[in-house]
């Protein structure tokens, strides 16, 4: 799959197989988030891969905006040093490599917020240094995605040339 592929066919997957992701797969994803640039190659970040059932049940349980989490055959939970300024985007940039990696492999997922940090800091024993940015469940996915079927403004809405205001096309 080449990259505008995946990035024109990704969408949310909120609900997976009960079928595992071979470790291999596991493994690309996480490789792809350790290669992701950062803000000075800072690398400002930590990713937990949860793939105990009890452990993403307990997970699916704090995650209000993600309980679909407690059903994924793995999650991945991403959080970034405090002290770091850019940690957001570059953890945003990391999320977005892991879930076109996934895509790629026919593995589904999501970017979960993360509402109740210091439930899930305690459930995985990571240090209050560590701002969690999102919980992100993988799975393959239960439903055939609409592929590139997307919600989206039109491109001459939200791309201009030139100058705001001047359509792109
Ligand atoms: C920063 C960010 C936060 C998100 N938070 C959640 C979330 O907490 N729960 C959820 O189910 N989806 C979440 N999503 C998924 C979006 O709702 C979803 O990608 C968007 O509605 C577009 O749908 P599509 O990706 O299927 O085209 C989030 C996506 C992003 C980029």
């Amino acid at each position: 799959m080449g990259v505008f592929e995946a990035v024109r066919t990704v969408l949310a997957v909120r609900s997976y197989q009960d079928r595992a992701v071979p470790a291999e797969v596991v493994s690309r994803i996480a490789e792809a988030a350790r290669l992701t640039a950062s803000s000075q190659n800072r690398q400002p970040w930590h990713f937990i891969v949860v793939e105990a059932r009890a452990a993403l049940r307990q997970l699916g349980a704090l995650c209000t905006s993600g309980p679909y989490t407690a059903d994924a055959a793995f999650a991945i939970v991403v959080g970034v040093n405090a002290d770091s300024r850019s940690g957001t985007a570059d953890a945003a940039r990391a999320i977005q490599s892991m879930v076109l990696t996934a895509w790629e492999a026919g593995v589904g997922s999501n970017w979960v917020g993360i509402a109740r940090a210091d439930e899930v800091r305690t459930l995985l024993g990571a240090p209050s240094t560590l701002n969690l940015v999102a919980v992100v469940p993988f799975g393959y996915p239960a439903r055939r995605a609409g592929l590139g079927k997307k919600d989206r403004k039109p491109l001459g809405e939200v791309v201009h040339r030139g100058r705001f205001g001047v359509p792109f096309a």
